[in-house]
């Protein structure tokens, strides 16, 4: 699109170049449909965001059929289960053994990078450090959205806008508050989260359960390690010098982690917090929202990124089906289809949190309970198969 003159038309305005943007973006353009992306902050910063990168099995075909999997199949490490422990003793989910299925650790950068060397590729148009972005009409057969880059106001009438705009977005916002509905819950406590050029201490991620608090054994290639503590909501990087991390994150895992750790100097340190959170409905009119624009879960059932490729998913579909089909079932249908499956990922984000966390106000028998769950847990094939197949990933 030539953003030369102040006002220019596309079919799909897409805001936000994170991974939903950035997917959608693909996606829609490799089905002929016209698409530009609004970009707030620059590349380098996008591509500087340091993120999970557990992908589900619906997440890995949808990268595929983007045609942005094949640096992810040769890069990308599949896990075949995780481990959980409690108390520093460890028991193994087989989720192959259980469903059949595994999950694929690909770091969210790596993905997004690919993304953007595939939008480039193909000449798509990413305007990058826009501001005073404002959808207008939205609930019109004509929206339009309004923003101003390199200094100059610009306005893009559309067909459609995709509001890929995060939490912190403008798209939720244009939803008016008598029409949104908004459900949340933010936890009691944060993670610390440290990134070192160490070999990771498991093949598989060690999700620790302990009386001091929550850790996690992650990783993002064979010597890229990334580790979390569940650290109090006031908590700051700088009480946690790399030497402090490294002998609490051993008091938290189980034994023979604790001694085969290799540790080293961070690369990168930061304390995030935790929230639940879904607005409903994902559309109104001819904005469509997808991924964090619409929702957020806690980092603890690694779903963020996979629920954003969903969204995005049900949208391309949806769109498809308009342009091509001259149908719009897909698009009537894509709050409900879409918050359908996000609820439930929401359920399954919110009950590993609960089950593997210390809560500060937690009584004796909160405690109790979750001990209870967790000895299920560990006992039960039902529970594991149940765990399992919520972990890689319920059917879009
Ligand atoms: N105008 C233009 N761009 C904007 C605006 C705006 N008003 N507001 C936000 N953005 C951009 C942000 O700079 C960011 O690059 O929208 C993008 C949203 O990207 P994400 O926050 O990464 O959200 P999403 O693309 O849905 O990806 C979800 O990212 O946050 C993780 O855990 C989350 O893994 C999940 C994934
Ligand atoms: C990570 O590697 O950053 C990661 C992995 C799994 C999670 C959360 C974070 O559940």
């Amino acid at each position: 699109m030539n953003t030369d003159k102040p006002s220019r038309r596309t079919q799909v305005l897409i805001i936000g170049g994170g991974p939903s943007g950035l997917l959608l973006s693909q996606l829609l353009e490799r089905s002929g449909i016209e698409t530009v992306i609004l970009e707030r902050r620059s590349r380098e910063y996008v591509l500087g965001r340091i993120r999970a990168g557990v992908l589900e099995s619906g997440t890995v075909e949808l990268l595929r059929e983007a045609g942005v999997g094949e640096r992810m199949d040769r890069e990308g490490l599949v896990h075949e289960g995780i481990y959980l422990a409690v108390s520093n003793r460890g028991f193994r989910i087989d989720f192959k053994h259980h469903t059949g299925g595994t999950v694929r650790v690909y770091g969210q950068t790596e993905l997004t990078r690919d993304l953007y060397r595939a939008r480039d590729a193909m000449g798509g148009t990413i305007l990058h450090e826009v501001d005073q972005v404002r959808i207008e009409d939205a609930d019109s057969g004509s929206p339009r959205v309004s923003f101003r880059h390199e200094g100059r106001e610009r306005r893009v009438e559309c067909d459609f806008v995709a509001g890929c705009d995060g939490f912190h977005g403008v798209g939720r916002q244009t939803i008016p508050a008598d029409v949104r509905r908004e459900f949340e819950r933010v936890y009691p406590f944060g993670w610390l989260g440290l990134l070192s050029p160490t070999p990771p201490v498991s093949e598989e991620l060690i999700y620790a359960s302990h009386e001091r608090g929550f850790a996690l054994c992650s990783m993002r290639n064979p010597n890229l390690s990334r580790y979390y503590l569940q650290v109090p909501l006031d908590d700051a990087t700088e009480n946690w010098p790399d030497a402090v991390f490294w002998d609490e994150l051993k008091c938290r895992i189980p034994r023979d982690a604790a001694e085969s750790i290799v540790t080293g100097a961070s690369i990168e340190k930061s304390i995030a917090p935790l929230r639940s959170f879904v607005a409903e409905p994902m559309r109104w009119g001819r904005l469509f929202l997808c991924g964090d624009a619409a929702h957020i879960v806690p980092p603890t059932g690694a779903k963020g990124l996979n629920l954003a490729a969903s969204d995005v998913y049900y949208l391309w579909q949806a769109l498809k089906q308009h342009y091509l089909d001259r149908e719009d079932e897909g698009i009537d249908t894509y709050s409900a289809r879409a918050l359908a499956r996000v609820w439930k990922a929401e359920r399954f984000s919110w009950s590993m949190t609960r089950l593997l966390h210390r809560f500060p106000d937690q009584s004796d028998f909160d405690r109790r309970m979750q001990q209870a769950e967790l000895e299920y847990l560990e006992t039960s094939v039902a529970a594991q198969a149940s765990l399992a197949e919520n972990y890689i990933g319920l059917p879009y």
